[in-house]
């Protein structure tokens, strides 16, 4: 007679425990108060559009990893961020950074629209003012950043922007994270019918595995802090 419990059932069960308890410890770690937050920040100046719902898309896939670990979009649209300078311009970011300061942060999704095959200005403006944060305690560093991009082309540009920004986030000592096969980059996303990003499915699932991926790295390096 067969066994009916072979090799290959009792690897899957050993997975799927190995699941079940690696998950109940970060669901433990949030509860003992060791909580963490994902910010979004989409970098578009036409507020509420193509890259802040990308952006949102990855959240809720931060949220269905455990929907203790808080999420918050930060849409840049309409905001007004001027780039880096000697004298720090009294703008918009000044409400943003406290929020980058908190020290429950445990990640950043960025996305920026493909503006000529390079991120936003208001994407660059972002990652320069966030310069505070390199000095003394380098508050972002360890921490892991997602990038996301959307192109009104299907070749616009996505995969150059993504990695202007994870790139750029290195110099905070940020952990780059791409998302999960077959999206190993992050998100790419293809604004292919008049601002309607849901005609782009394999875009959404780029973005969708981009958060779980960030999720899971914040979750990891919680238990270490
Ligand atoms: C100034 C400008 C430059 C753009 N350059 C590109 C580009 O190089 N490649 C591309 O595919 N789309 C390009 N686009 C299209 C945008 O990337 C696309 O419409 C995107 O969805 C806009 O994001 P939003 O909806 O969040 O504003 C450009 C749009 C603008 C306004």
């Amino acid at each position: 007679m067969k066994p009916n419990f072979t090799r290959r059932t009792f690897i899957a069960t050993a997975g799927a425990a190995a699941l079940a308890t690696s998950l109940a410890r970060s669901a433990e770690e949030t509860s003992k108060g060791k909580s963490v937050k994902i910010l979004g920040i989409a970098c578009s100046p036409r507020k509420g559009m193509t890259t802040a719902r990308a952006v949102q898309t990855a959240l809720d896939a931060v949220k269905s990893v455990d929907a203790r670990i808080a999420v918050e979009l930060i849409d840049l649209g309409g905001l007004s961020i001027a780039g880096w300078s000697p004298t720090p311009p009294r703008d918009d970011f000044d409400a943003i950074l406290p929020k980058l300061r908190d020290p429950k942060l445990g990640g950043l999704i960025i996305g920026s629209p493909v503006y000529f095959r390079s991120l936003s200005s208001l994407c660059k403006a972002f990652i320069e003012r966030c310069m505070p944060l390199r000095e003394g305690a380098m508050l972002l560093t360890d921490k892991p950043v997602g990038a996301l991009a959307v192109a009104g082309g299907r070749n616009g540009g996505q995969e150059l922007v993504v990695q202007q920004i994870l790139t750029a986030m290195l110099s905070y000592g940020m952990v780059p994270v791409g998302g999960k096969s077959p999206a190993m980059l992050g998100g790419t996303l293809w604004n292919n019918a008049k601002d309607d990003l849901s005609q782009d499915e394999p875009g959404l699932k780029s973005a969708k595995l981009l958060g779980a991926h960030v999720a899971e790295v914040a979750l990891k390096l919680l238990k270490n802090r």
